[in-house]
């Protein structure tokens, strides 16, 4: 099959795939690996170029395919200018993502099974109510059996439902778990240990359940007359004296790309590309069902093709913009992801104020703060990931991530102890469990090469100079090669890190930096020595720091789904490459403690976790001292 005609729009080379450039891309690889019917494509995206030298290499795609029966794996990069296949790299032994299609198959496989039905049966479920349970299929990490080490697997743990579209989740068949092979399509064991019984009943989160909706609400509507404050051309995004470059990846979602700053007629480079890398969740609770519940869910399940379709009035409130994003369909086609990312502005109360005495009485002088907000959300099974980058007019900006969604649940006594899981209903208890967030933050303050410093306020001992025992001061450390990295917070320093570029300075002399503030997080529970983490040993401390290597993109290896320990961070860090005035890549751990309440079930409210990146030395006085004064303020204060 020929490729398809190249379309005349030409792409900034940080911009996402188009539709038809999936195609073409997709098209070419087929044709270079003989178009076996068996070929699937997990993901199809841009490859972006090294960022110095972003207008000189050729449009090209990454591409991962995955053969369905032989379960044989090739990354391959596609030139897409000259329509030919650059590399094809078989990878032998690793797991990526599944396809939805393998979930699919994996569902029926199990429903099929004789011993999985057998063993519903003798739990005296009837053949209707087999039919209609629910089957969450779960990654298993890797335990060191020969079904994790051997074979393409899922496990499928089961759950009882009344309707199809009922809350599963609070039923669950709990010690009920089928080992499925993805590429044999054969259940290779059904592990069966007797378990509490699953609940009668299930708490829904609709509005028969929910009790009659609320009247003592009125409306509350945002409107700007004259539209947003913010232009979107394509993927550039500008706002304020803030610049960027918005896209979704198909296995990180959103990603910001040159993020920069307009500054009295330059433009100030802050941070070549920022995204979620990877994400895990850790479960606390030893149970048969329950322990190998590690969900990476960005390069174990592909979290960016999993984000929602945004609605208006729903998801986002005011004048919103939206960016589609195409990913592909699997089969080499292209499908879209209509308003996949939201971008609008919040008043978010005020930037400044201060109360002064004058003449004839107190005067307040206000600015009222806005900002630019870009979102997108991803469901990921049972939970929803919201993924919101905020920026402020004083030069700050933060991510927040927020967790909501349905809790793992399992089938409790009336007599549990209650130490790894908490009530949350009857016969229900649900797992204490943990979601760690890796940001991958390429910073570049300045445009760079920066050093970052590990900044402690510590007080001053009492002495002949501070005799008086009230002195302290900032302490900085600078990280200064990769063996220092993996750094942990601190509160009772206000422990943060400075990024700063030593070549420049601001107006006062000082090296322009910004300064990476942790926001509530958690260390993991999970020994040292557990599988998790050390597959996952990004999430052991809140902030690693590496040298700029264009192929180190995910911390957890670039496959973590049955991954080995120490594949990804661990293995870069061993280089031990310094790290002081150079290009440096920042990745932060956004750690949520989740001990959960009943409050959090049949649905759990959204838990915000993130982290605040604020200039330091980078102006020479508060940006925001141009805000006109508000136009609803009744008085104008010259
Ligand atoms: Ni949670």
């Amino acid at each position: 099959m020929a490729a398809p005609q190249a379309t005349a729009v030409a792409a900034h080379p940080l911009d996402p795939l188009s539709a038809d450039e999936i195609v073409r891309a997709s098209a070419i690889a087929r044709e270079h690996l003989g178009a076996p019917e068996s070929l699937r494509f997990l993901l199809i995206a841009a490859l972006e170029p090294p960022k110095r030298a972003l207008h000189d290499a050729p449009r090209s795609a990454e591409l991962l395919c995955f053969d369905t029966e032989s379960g044989r794996t090739t990354e391959l990069i596609v030139n897409l200018d000259a329509a030919a296949v650059t590399s094809a790299t078989p990878r032998p032994g690793v797991q990526p993502f599944a396809l939805f299609e393998e979930y699919e198959r994996a569902e029926a496989t199990i429903r099929a099974d004789h011993d999985w039905r057998a063993a519903m049966a003798a739990r005296g479920l009837s053949e209707p109510q087999i039919d209609l349970a629910f089957l969450h299929l779960w990654p298993t990490g890797n335990f060191g059996h020969k079904w994790e080490t051997e074979h393409r697997i899922l496990k499928g743990i089961v759950y009882l439902r009344d309707t199809p579209d009922d809350n599963a989740y609070g039923r669950p068949v709990e010690g009920l778990i089928a080992v499925v092979d993805l590429v044999q399509n054969r259940v290779l064991e059904v592990i069966d240990e007797p378990s509490p019984p699953p609940a009668p009943t299930a708490l829904r989160f609709d509005h028969d359940h929910g009790g009659a909706p609320r009247r003592d609400l009125k409306p509350l509507d945002i409107v700007q007359p004259d539209g947003p404050s913010f232009t979107l051309d394509g993927h550039l995004l500008n706002w304020q004296k803030w610049q960027m470059r918005v896209s979704l990846h198909p296995r990180e979602g959103l990603v910001l790309h040159q993020i920069a700053y307009h500054d009295d007629g330059r433009l100030r480079p802050i941070c070549h590309r920022a995204s979620m890398a990877e994400m895990v969740v850790p479960y606390g609770d030893p149970a048969v069902g329950h322990y190998f519940k590690n969900a990476f869910d960005s390069g174990e399940c592909g979290l960016g093709r999993m984000t929602n379709s945004l609605e208006l009035g729903c998801d986002c409130l005011g004048e919103i913009a939206y960016l589609d994003a195409a990913i592909t369909d699997e089969r080499g086609g292209a499908r879209t992801i209509n308003n996949a990312i939201c971008i609008h502005e919040e008043d978010v109360g005020i930037l400044w104020k201060h109360t002064y005495a004058k003449d004839d009485g107190a005067q307040s002088a206000v600015r009222r703060s806005r900002r630019l907000v870009v979102s997108s959300i991803a469901t990921i099974d049972n939970y929803d990931y919201g993924f919101y980058w905020y920026f402020y007019q004083d030069g700050s900006w933060e991510h927040e991530a927020k967790a909501t969604g349905i809790v793992q649940t399992m089938a409790i006594a009336d007599d549990d102890p209650q130490i790894t899981r908490h009530r949350i209903a009857p016969q229900l208890g649900a797992v204490h469990h943990q979601h760690f967030l890796s940001f991958r933050l390429d910073l570049e303050i300045d445009g760079g090469p920066n050093t970052v410093y590990e900044i402690d306020t510590v007080p001053l001992p009492r002495s002949a100079e501070y005799p008086l025992g009230n002195a302290f001061t900032a302490q900085a450390t600078p990280i200064t090669d990769e063996s220092e990295s993996g750094r942990e917070v601190q509160a009772a320093s206000a422990r943060h890190w400075r990024i700063a570029n030593d070549a420049a300075r601001n107006p006062l002399g000082q090296p322009p930096a910004y300064l990476l503030i942790p926001g509530q997080t958690v260390s993991m529970m999970a020994n040292e020595h557990s599988t998790i983490a050390q597959r996952a040993a990004f999430a052991r401390k809140q902030l690693w720091v590496t040298a700029y290597d264009p192929d180190q993109r995910y911390p957890a290896g670039d496959y973590p789904a049955q991954s080995e320990p120490g594949e990804g961070l661990p293995q870069w860090l061993a280089a031990n490459r310094p790290l002081e005035n150079t290009d440096l890549v920042l990745w932060y751990t956004v750690g949520v403690n989740h001990l959960v309440r009943p409050e959090d079930w049949p649905v759990a409210p959204v838990h915000r976790a993130g982290f605040t990146l604020k200039p330091w030395n980078f102006f020479d006085r508060n940006p925001a001292l141009d805000l006109p004064t508000p136009n609803h303020c009744a008085h104008h204060e010259t």
